[in-house]
């Protein structure tokens, strides 16, 4: 056999040794896994928390907002790595999301993180003085906004090695989870008929090679209240948390401390995990 045939064969038996799973190289496991991951809602909160840690660890970035020019945080991060592509993208408009599945061009999307979401005051989120233009911006958003992206993107995601999407609940839209809570109708019932659309997407997915996630982030400190001074104002949402925090019943975590938990649990999502409902921490929820 010529020296040429051999190396071809041994060109061969490598490629096909890195092809099979199980066969994977001690280089290939020492690689951390990265790909294209496009991101919504990324310019503020754990959205942006998630631009930064996937841009940080070498993935290509599509990170969606609905007014770039206003990213302050993102276009900072992008004038330091080349990784990284701001699009705009309102998960409600519909066109917007044509637009962007067009200049994306049938590029492969390996994690697509649905994380947009409306949260809003809580005084029109109660009964009795419920703002039906309100709920019905919540359920846009936190509901149909992420199925629309979902299906204007899944040949991507389909064209793609890692073929993740996943989406962020809410244990405030558990229904296992009910409690003495606040009242917030709006963002509860719109996150809880997030909750079971991903049940039926991760089951109409899984034939075409593609795992979905459901995962709660925390109780994450968006709003900056870890750093609040004494006499500093106390978002709305938070007074009722306030004297729990304080005494440390409740834990309020950064985004990116929820961020790198998450991250972990994106990794370490199978089909067999798929559809089910995790904690940040790793434990499961209930429905
Ligand atoms: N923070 C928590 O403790 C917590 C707990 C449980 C679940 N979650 C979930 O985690 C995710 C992120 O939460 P967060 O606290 O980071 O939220 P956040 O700070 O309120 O940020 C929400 C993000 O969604 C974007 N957004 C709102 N409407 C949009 C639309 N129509 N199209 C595109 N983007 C839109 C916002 O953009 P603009 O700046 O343009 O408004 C912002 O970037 C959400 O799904 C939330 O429900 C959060």
């Amino acid at each position: 056999m010529s020296r040429t045939v051999l190396a071809c064969l041994l060109t061969a038996l490598l490629l096909i040794a890195g092809a099979l799973p199980g066969l994977a190289t001690a280089t290939d496991e020492a690689r951390p896994m990265t790909g294209t991951v496009l991101i919504t809602g990324s310019n503020r909160g754990i959205g942006f928390a998630f631009a930064r840690y996937y841009t940080e660890q070498g993935w290509q970035v599509i990170a969606t907002c609905r007014t770039p020019a206003r990213a302050a945080d993102l276009q900072a991060l992008s004038t330091e790595h080349d990784n990284l592509a701001i699009e705009q993208l309102d998960i409600t408009n519909p066109e917007q999301v044509a637009a962007l599945v067009a200049r994306l061009n049938g590029r492969p999307i390996d994690l697509l993180i649905n994380n947009a979401a409306y949260l809003g005051d809580p005084a029109p989120q109660e009964f009795g003085q419920l703002d039906y233009d309100f709920f019905n911006r919540s359920v846009q958003v936190n509901l149909i906004g992420p199925l629309r992206v979902t299906e204007a993107l899944l040949d991507n995601v389909a064209a793609s090695k890692l073929r993740k999407i996943i989406f962020l609940g809410s244990a405030a839209g558990s229904h296992g989870l009910l409690g003495p809570g606040q009242r917030l109708y709006a963002y509860r019932a719109s996150k809880a008929g997030l909750h079971f659309a991903v049940h039926e997407l991760s089951m109409d997915l899984a034939p075409k090679g593609i795992t979905v996630g459901l995962l709660n982030p925390g109780i994450v400190d968006t709003m900056g209240v870890l750093d609040l001074k004494p006499g500093d104002p106390v978002p709305d949402v938070f007074k009722p948390l306030m004297p729990l925090i304080q005494s440390g019943q409740l834990k309020l975590i950064r985004p990116s401390e929820s961020v790198a938990g998450m991250a972990q649990l994106i990794d370490g999502l199978t089909p067999e995990r798929a559809g089910r409902f995790f904690n940040v921490d790793g434990q499961e929820l209930p429905w």
